[in-house]
């Protein structure tokens, strides 16, 4: 034990900055930057420490005298000692290097009409604040900042911030002081940029900012969302937004989606522009969530940031939650819960079904292990879903009440989850805390069974769920058992209950006993046998969510191996003609992962195959392959699950008009109605594909700047079966120009999802290991590629070699959990396929 360590965790707790005046030269020509940071703080001992990384630190003075100081890179600061404690004013001088990391300051590239050019962007969250100036890099360091930024700068460039510029002198941009805010939201852009601007109701400025790669109206959706979802913040919340002006800011090259610096929204460009002539409905709905988020962020995260890391649930569950909350508001016609029961709940329940999954709270301290809890599936998706499962106890008028009190007393400040709870509490009288907390503090979720007993007594009780290997510690939740009969109580908090007489509580209710209906609680059902056939008598009765969640919660206990996979073969045949677009993305979920129980080119894949056509060719026969002038959203959702699975099936008439739309536009192909554009390009490149498509297409993708259309190309031009094309790719894997950083591991993902690529691609991940580390080891991209891979391994020889060559990096700060959870996760698919295959193949034979 070090004690020094654990005496002072926190920087901040020896030295509390006040004010920053930063100071920055920018030359991107040189690729340096220099540095003076100023700092006005308080300092409760004599000896303190303040963050920086990668900076070469010239001269340290306190009121103009120099004091001495030592770097400590391995604690990723720099001690100073300082004449006294007390109130002090401290200036650093430093130079640093300009990267190409995607964190701290750093360029991003594009090309218009051909030229190479860059712009200068920020990436701070969660720690590389310090990589840009000398800073207590905490988020309870909460203290303004003045930015000053000089750069070799031309005629026609913009430079932005958090805050307006106040005046340029001697080609120095002076910025308007900050409000109290963290260190990891501080940011700042300049290049050739394009705009767009309006004002929300309330005066605050809104803009969106784009290279000049792009055309002007892929800037226009984004716009009209952000003010909307401004609007309606500031009305939801009870509480301003704080700010002169709002920008949102699309940089070419992003490692995460987005990032909710105050005032100056960064974006990777295919989450904020879009075609609004051609750009399918999900992307748009993707858009819409994305600038949501961030904008929710603004307040929950901005204006109140969670005092340290491990209660980060505070900012992204929350605006996780709240981009479905406004989405609703400003477009209620796209019904976009739905979204949420596609996208967010399944995730959540497929991650947090593996043991040795972290908690939605969770103590961290070093930055890897920061980086890692940023994880989609449980900070996101089930934190979310947590804040639904409140929100849903609470009502919006207690909930907002409690939110506008929580502003009020926190803004411009730290809180801790107890205080979201008390100020939710103190609303609504629940004691919402105590509920929360077996969600919240414990990993992992129950599943319910249902069973009618011998003596005809519905009964329920919890257990922990787990796909996989894992071990039971006798946890329980207290769950919100959303239940259709009254005998259930609202909330189930014992292992087991009694519910009564099924028979007399049938007759009652007159409707099959359902627990969980809406899908809004984190558990899943198990149904027994007499139970789950009185719903399935009546699925057609139940709505798109319900007739979903029977699948989904089906699907987990056959992964579970509480029930047999065959069991599922008839379900999918049975909901195969529904129109719901939610339904739809379940059953193509469950087809889609039957592909493991078959081999490549066996019986067993044909078989497969003529069974996919079944369950499509009747809704490809309705839907076509053009959408069609004023068709229903879902229709458009559903079109693109039913054409992939006809062609995997191999549907003649299905591959024969897609190559006619194909010939039909092959001059124009970004013009190709993007709901199915995708599709027809995958078709071409696997049926009459070439080495003169593939360059085609790959130049498409170099030279195109629209987003979706690029999210076309990435996905099919991977699905080539020709052994030589697929190696042309991955020898560009490397090559920043042909394939950007950010975009790398999905075109990784796709060659590794290709029979045809796995082997290749997974050569190149192990070769190349060192080198990913090196590029984009510092962020929480990287432990993604396993992730990845392991979703994608099924075999006892890829978990062979998973394991040889993961488990040798095991202790590697950040990768220790991914590591363990991804081999489990692998072995328990490979378990399944062994037990389950032949019973499975005899089934869809049938
Ligand atoms: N604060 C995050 C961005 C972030 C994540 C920064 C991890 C540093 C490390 C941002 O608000 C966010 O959540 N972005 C998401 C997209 C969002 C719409 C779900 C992302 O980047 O994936
Ligand atoms: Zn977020």
């Amino acid at each position: 034990m070090n004690f020094l360590m654990t005496e002072n965790k926190r920087l901040y707790d020896v030295f509390q900055p006040d004010h920053y005046d930063v100071y920055l030269d920018i030359d991107r020509a040189k690729r340096t930057i220099a540095g003076t940071t100023t700092i006005d703080g308080h300092a409760s001992k004599p000896v303190i420490k303040i963050n920086q990384k990668f900076l070469h630190i010239a001269n340290v003075t306190v009121d103009q005298k120099q004091v001495p100081f030592t770097v400590k890179d391995n604690e990723e600061a720099v001690e100073i000692t300082l004449p006294a404690a007390g109130d002090v004013k401290l200036s650093i001088d430093y130079t640093a290097p300009l990267t190409d990391t995607m964190m701290g300051i750093y360029p991003s590239y594009y090309k218009v009409n051909g030229e190479q050019k860059q712009i200068i962007g920020t990436q701070f969250e969660t720690t590389a604040a310090r990589q840009a100036f000398p800073c207590v890099d905490e988020p309870a360091a909460k203290a303004t900042f003045s930015l000053a930024i000089k750069f070799d700068e031309h005629p026609g460039e913009t430079i932005i911030a958090n805050m307006p510029e106040n005046h340029v002198k001697d080609g120095i941009h002076y910025f308007d002081q900050t409000v109290k805010m963290s260190t990891y939201l501080v940011a700042f852009a300049f290049g050739e940029l394009q705009s767009k601007m309006t004002e929300t109701k309330s005066g605050v400025k809104v803009g969106v900012f784009a290279t000049k790669a792009h055309q002007a109206k892929e800037l226009d959706f984004a716009l009209g969302i952000a003010k909307k979802a401004i609007e309606f913040y500031e009305d939801f919340y009870h509480t301003p937004y704080p700010l002169p002006h709002s920008w949102q800011l699309a940089l070419p090259d992003f490692s995460a989606g987005a990032m909710e610096n105050w005032g100056l929204v960064t974006y990777r460009e295919a989450y904020l522009l879009l075609d609004p002539d051609n750009t399918a409905l999900d992307m748009k709905q993707l858009v819409a969530t994305v600038i949501t988020h961030e904008l929710a962020h603004q307040w929950f995260g901005d204006l109140v940031t969670m005092k340290w890391w491990d209660d980060l649930w505070l900012n992204e569950s929350f605006a996780n939650m709240m981009e479905y909350v406004s989405v609703d508001a400003i477009h209620p016609e796209w019904k976009i819960w739905e979204l949420f029961q596609t996208s967010e709940a399944p995730m959540a329940l497929q991650r947090d079904a593996t043991d040795g999954v972290q908690p939605v709270h969770v103590e961290v301290n070093n930055p890897a292990e920061i980086d890692s809890i940023f994880d989609p599936a449980i900070v996101y998706a089930k934190g979310s879903r947590m804040l639904v499962m409140v929100r849903a106890l609470l009502g919006d008028d207690a909930l907002r009440a409690g939110l506008k009190n929580y502003f009020a007393a926190h803004k411009y400040n730290n809180a801790a989850g107890n205080d979201l709870w008390q100020a939710l509490g103190d609303a609504s009288g629940l004691n919402i805390g105590e509920i929360m907390k077996s969600w919240l503090e414990q990993p992992g979720y129950p599943v319910v069974s249902a069973t009618v007993n011998d003596q005809g007594q519905l009964v329920l009780s919890q257990k922990q769920f787990f796909i996989g290997d894992g071990k039971d510690k006798g946890r329980t939740w207290q769950i919100p058992l959303n239940s259709n009969y009254d005998a259930a109580p609202q909330i189930m908090a014992d292992k087991e209950v009694v519910l009564g007489d099924y028979a007399t509580l049938q007759k009652q209710a007159g409707q099959p006993f359902r627990l969980n209906v809406g899908n809004n609680s984190h558990f899943i059902v198990k149904y027994d046998d007499q139970l789950l056939k009185d719903i399935l008598d009546h699925a057609t009765d139940l709505d798109s969510i319900s007739q979903r969640q029977l699948l989904q919660d089906l699907r987990l206990l056959a992964e579970g191996q509480q029930i047999s996979y065959a069991n599922l073969i008839p379900l999918l045949t049975r909901f195969a003609g529904s129109h719901s677009a939610i339904v739809n993305a379940e059953l193509y979920h469950i087809a889609n992962s039957l592909k493991m129980f078959v081999k490549p080119g066996s019986s067993e894949e044909a078989q497969l195959k003529k069974f996919f056509n079944q369950l499509s060719k009747d809704q490809v026969a309705r839907l076509g392959w053009l959408p069609k002038a004023g068709e229903s959203n879902d229709d458009q959702l559903v079109r693109p699950y039913v054409l992939n699975a006809a062609l995997y099936a191999h549907n003649e008439d299905a591959i024969k008009a897609a190559h006619q739309i194909f010939l039909d536009n092959q001059d124009k192909l970004g013009a190709l109605s993007a709901d199915i554009r995708g599709l027809v390009l995958k078709s071409e490149v696997q049926n009459y594909g070439s080495r003169d498509l593939f360059d085609k297409l790959l130049a498409a993708y170099q030279q195109t700047a629209d987003p979706s259309y690029k999210a076309d190309l990435r996905m099919a031009i991977p699905t080539t079966t020709d052994l030589e094309l697929i190696k042309l790719i991955i020898g560009h894997y490397k090559d920043a120009q042909v394939i950007k950083p950010q975009d790398l591991r999905a075109w990784y993902r796709g060659v590794l999802a290709n029979d045809a690529g796995q082997e290749a691609a997974w050569d190149w991940l192990r070769n190349e290991w060192q080198w990913l580390d090196d590029t984009v080891g510092g962020d929480m991209e990287f432990a993604s590629y396993i992730t990845v891979s392991a979703g994608i391994f099924h075999t006892p020889q890829r978990l062979a070699e998973f394991k040889e060559f993961f488990e040798p990096k095991i202790n590697t700060p950040g990768l220790t959990r991914e590591i363990t959870m991804d081999i489990r996760i692998i072995e328990s698919k490979v378990a399944l396929v062994e037990k389950e295959a032949d019973a499975l193949n005899a089934a869809i034979a049938d």
